[in-house]
This record gives C-alpha cells, structure tokens and sequence, in this order.
C-alpha cells in the first residue's frame, strides 16, 4: 500500500468519525461513560437548587426545584416501593423492586458501582446525570465563565437538544433497549402497558429550561417541523432493534409477547375486530400480530415524501415483518433488518417544511378515517402524533373540539371501539 492511500483512509475514517451519527442505541453507554456525581452535586443553592427561575442567567438554575416537585422521574424509585411494585416484585419472586435491576435499570440512574461518585445515590431516582450524561469531566468547567456548550458535549455533556440524540435517550426506557427490556412477563406481573410519542412526552415533562434567544445562540434553533417525524422514526428503529436482539433469541423467548400487540390478545372475545382493511392483509383471523403503531407516522411521512411505488415498498416491508412474527425468531429478524435498512436510508434524508407538517398530519387522519389505524395503539400515537403536530403548526386552539373528540375514542383502552375511532376520523378530517 503506498503512502498516499494510507492518507486517504485515515482522512476517510477522521471524516466517518465527524460525519456518520452516533450509532442507534449507544446513548445508554454514552450516559455511563464517565462518573456520575449524584443529585445532590448539582442541586446546592449556588447552582441548580435556586428557589426561583433566575431571569438573568442563560439557564433557569431551579432545575432541581421543577424536578422534585413536578418531574415523575424523580418518584421514580420512589415508585418501586408502592403496593403494585410490591405485588410485580411478589409475582415475579423478587426479594424487592427497590434492590431488582430489572427494575432500577429504568425506575432509577442504575449506573454500575465504578461509576458512582460520592454524593450519588440510586434513591434519586431518574436524576439529572440519567440524561445528561456523568459529570465527571464537566461539573466544574461547566459553570465557569469560559464554558461553551461545544466544551460541555466535549466533555461528555450529553447533547438532549439534539431531536435524533434526545429520542435515542428517552426511547431507552420508554421502549426499552437489549439490556432492559419490560417482557410480557413483567406486564404479566401487573406492569403497566408502555405506551411513548417523542413530542408528547417532550411537552409533558415538565419544562426545566426555555428556548430562548439566548438558548437559540447556544444551541442552535429547534426544527420544530421535522422533530415529531424525527421521534416517530427513532422508536420504529428502536422496536425493530428489539426484535433483532437477544429477546427474541439466542437465549431470549420466541414469541416474545411484549413485542407483539397488546391489544390484539386483550380484548373481549365478542368484539370482533379482525378485517383485511385493519391489519393490512397480511395476516389471517386469530393469529399473532407484531406491533404496528411504530409505523403508522413513517407511513403518513412517506405520503409526503416518497413516490407511490416507495410507498408500496414500505407497506410490502411491514406486512413482510407482520408474517415473520407468526414464523420464527430468524425470520423476524431478517425482515426486521430490512424494514430498518429502509427507514435509515430516510432519516436523514426526509426533512420538510410547514407544508409538509400539514399534509402529513391529514395524512394521518386519513389512514384513521379508512381504517387502517385501528390497532388501539395505532389509534393512540395518531391521536397524540395529531395533537402534537396541531401544536407545531399552532392551531391547537381551533382544533380543539375535533381534538376532543378524537381523544374521547382512545382515551380508554377497555372501551375502545376501532369502528368508532375510524368514524370520528372521517368526521373531523375535513377540518384539519
Ligand atoms: C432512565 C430511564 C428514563 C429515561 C432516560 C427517560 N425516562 Fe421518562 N420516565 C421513566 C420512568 C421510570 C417513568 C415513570 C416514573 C414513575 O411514575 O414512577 C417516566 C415517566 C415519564 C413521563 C411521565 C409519564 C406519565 O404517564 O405521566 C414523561 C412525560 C417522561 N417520562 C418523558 C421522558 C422524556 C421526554 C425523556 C427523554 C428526554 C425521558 N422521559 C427519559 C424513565 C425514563
Ligand atoms: C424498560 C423500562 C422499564 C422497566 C424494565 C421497568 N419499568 Fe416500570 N415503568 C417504566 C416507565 C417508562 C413507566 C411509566 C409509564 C408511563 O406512564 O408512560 C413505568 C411505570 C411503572 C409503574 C406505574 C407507576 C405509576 O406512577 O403509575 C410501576 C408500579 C412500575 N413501573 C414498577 C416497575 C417494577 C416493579 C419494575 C421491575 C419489575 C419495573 N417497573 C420495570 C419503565 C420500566
Ligand atoms: C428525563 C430527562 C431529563 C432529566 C431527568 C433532567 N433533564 Fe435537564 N433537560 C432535559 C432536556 C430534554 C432538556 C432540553 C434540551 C436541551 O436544551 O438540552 C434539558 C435541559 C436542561 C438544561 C439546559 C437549559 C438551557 O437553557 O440550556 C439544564 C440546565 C438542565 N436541563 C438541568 C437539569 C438538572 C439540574 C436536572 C436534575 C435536577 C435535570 N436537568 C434533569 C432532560 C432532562
Ligand atoms: C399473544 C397474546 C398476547 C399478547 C400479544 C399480549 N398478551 Fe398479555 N397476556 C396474554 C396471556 C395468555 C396472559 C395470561 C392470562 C392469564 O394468566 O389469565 C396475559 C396476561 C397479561 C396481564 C395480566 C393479566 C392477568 O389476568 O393476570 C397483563 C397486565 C398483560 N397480559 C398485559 C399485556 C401487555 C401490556 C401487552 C402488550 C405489550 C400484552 N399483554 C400482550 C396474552 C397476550
């Protein structure tokens, strides 16, 4: 090999190194890379701890106060110690689900020993380091004058502004990831059904910061109209990152029903809810069905952006990926693994405009009002996905009859009707 090839690699690698993204699913080891000092480093009253918003600052600087006092994640731990945590730990013959690491590795900032620093403590919880990384490197340097966000990333601040960055992050406990997982048996055991849309769950924590002028020169301007395709295409990775991990095999369990759609076991038996239409033609009365709501919003995205044949490719993968899930672990992987192909070769690519938020958002209405939502969890991210993007495109007020009226039919899963919910579709759509 001459020497100007060996060039070249290195400056190919170098640019690989600058260019390609984080890879998909590496945020929890990111978040571990360096110590993490606890709650309680960042929460004394000269930093985060303050009483009040501290309007002079770049930063609120009562982030500890909003999280206590607002923030679930924070009674996170605390959780694992009520009466239904006692009763998955009793069924599931764990001594505690305060001591389980099935249940700290979400419930808490379950971090290995090696990486806990002094004041740190699992009872916090969810705290500030499970999503901002260790702060080992950058707990002094971020707060001195001459710190730049660029530093703090350097760091290993982890980057929660970036969308693809904080949806890889928050997918990490709301789906789950190969090393924590929430299986059927543990829903069995009385865990609640996990249900996850990026933007929704963006607004319903609790705001610890704003985006200001200031937030914007530090961290750049939010891309508000590509954020919700963004999360949606990010836990359609993550689920189907899911099936071709060790859940299903080696040493995992096939089916493994978590995977599968929840309510498509957990109805009443008189409520026949079958038809071609709904499930897509791809597979037949009374058998499995693998989760489709991860691809609902890609595939009212791809009516936007893709050709008519793309789109058809798409359909044809997720009814491929519907057909393996009733054959064997190797079969949903490998139709897994070419779904994902197809939608990575789009994440960075599919960027739209106001526009295109519009049509996208009638676009999921529309596959509501013909029925081809109708999984009660489809149902749900469209209800969510919809209002979410009425918020970006800033009529939420003007929708909010239809908006109601819509959320009245997946508000209650026991009840949920798909007929109903696809009637109301067609009612509304015309409005939107
Ligand atoms: C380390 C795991 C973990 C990470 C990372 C995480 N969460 Fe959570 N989140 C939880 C747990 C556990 C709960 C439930 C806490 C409880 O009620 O005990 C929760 C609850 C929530 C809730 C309240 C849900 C409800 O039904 O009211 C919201 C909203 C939320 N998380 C948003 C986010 C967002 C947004 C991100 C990413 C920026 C994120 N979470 C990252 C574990 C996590
Ligand atoms: C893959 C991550 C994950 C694992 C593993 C997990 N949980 Fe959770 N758990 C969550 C999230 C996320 C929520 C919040 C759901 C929501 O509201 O959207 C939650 C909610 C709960 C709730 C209901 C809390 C409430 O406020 O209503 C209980 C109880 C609970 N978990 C107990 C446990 C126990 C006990 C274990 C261990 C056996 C466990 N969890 C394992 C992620 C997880
Ligand atoms: C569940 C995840 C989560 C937890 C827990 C969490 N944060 Fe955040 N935090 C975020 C997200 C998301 C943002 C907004 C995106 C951004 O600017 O990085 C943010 C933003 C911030 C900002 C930046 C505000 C700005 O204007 O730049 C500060 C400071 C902050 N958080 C401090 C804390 C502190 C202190 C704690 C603990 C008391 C904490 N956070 C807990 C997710 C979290
Ligand atoms: C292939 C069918 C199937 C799928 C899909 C399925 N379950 Fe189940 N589920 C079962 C069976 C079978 C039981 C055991 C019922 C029993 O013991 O009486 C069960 C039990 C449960 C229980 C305990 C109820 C009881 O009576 O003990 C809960 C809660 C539960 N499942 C939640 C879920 C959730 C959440 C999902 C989706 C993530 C899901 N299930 C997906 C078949 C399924």
């Amino acid at each position: 090999m001459n020497s100007w090839f060996v060039r070249l690699l290195v400056l190919a690698a170098l640019l690989w190194c600058v260019t390609v993204p984080a890879r998909a699913g590496d945020a929890q080891a990111r978040i571990e890379r360096h110590v993490h000092n606890g709650v309680a480093s960042c929460a004394t009253s000269v930093c985060h701890g303050k009483l009040k918003i501290q309007e002079k600052e770049n930063v609120w600087l009562n982030e500890y106060r909003v999280w206590t006092s607002e923030d679930r994640h924070s009674q996170a731990y605390r959780t694992l110690g009520n009466d239904d945590s006692k009763k998955i730990a009793a069924r599931l013959g764990l001594k505690s689900a305060k001591t389980a690491k099935i249940c700290l590795d979400c419930h808490a900032d379950n971090v290995p020993k090696k990486k806990r620093g002094r004041k740190f403590q699992i009872s916090d919880g969810v705290g500030c380091e499970a999503c901002h990384g260790g702060s080992e490197k950058w707990i002094k340097s971020h707060a001195e004058k001459t710190a730049t966000h660029k530093k703090n990333i350097a760091a290993g601040m982890y980057p929660t502004e970036r969308i693809d960055e904080r949806a890889d992050l928050c997918v990490g406990c709301h789906l789950g990831t190969k090393n924590r997982f929430a299986t059927h048996v543990i829903m069995g055991a009385g865990h609640p059904r996990l249900s996850y849309e990026l933007e929704t769950f963006t607004a319903n924590q609790p705001a610890h910061y704003t985006v200001d002028d200031d937030y914007v020169k530090r961290k750049g301007q939010p891309d508000a109209d590509n954020a919700w395709l963004q999360g949606q295409i990010a836990a359609a990775r993550r689920y189907l990152a899911l099936l071709q991990s060790g859940l299903f095999e080696p040493g995992g369990m096939f089916p493994e029903l978590a995977m599968y759609d929840c309510h498509s076991c957990h109805h009443p038996m008189d409520d026949q809810r079958w038809s071609r239409r709904r499930t897509g033609g791809a597979v037949k009365p009374g058998t499995l069905r693998l989760q489709r709501h991860h691809f609902i919003g890609t595939q009212a995205a791809a009516a936007v952006f893709a050709s008519k044949q793309q789109q058809k490719a798409l359909r044809d993968r997720i009814n491929a990926l519907l057909r393996a899930g009733q054959q064997s672990a190797a079969a949903v992987r490998k139709a897994a693994s070419e779904l994902d192909d197809w939608l990575a070769a789009r994440q960075q690519q599919w960027r739209g405009k106001r526009s295109d938020t519009r049509k996208i958002r009638r676009q999921l209405l529309k596959l509501a009002a013909e029925d081809r939502a109708a999984d009660y969890s489809s149902a749900e991210q469209v209800f969510l996905s919809v209002e979410a993007l009425s918020y970006v495109l800033g009529d939420i007020d003007k929708q909010e009859k239809a908006l109601d009226r819509l959320f009245k039919t997946v508000e209650d899963d026991k009840t949920y009707s798909p007929a109903k919910f696809a009637a109301v579709a067609r009612a509304i759509k015309s409005g939107f």
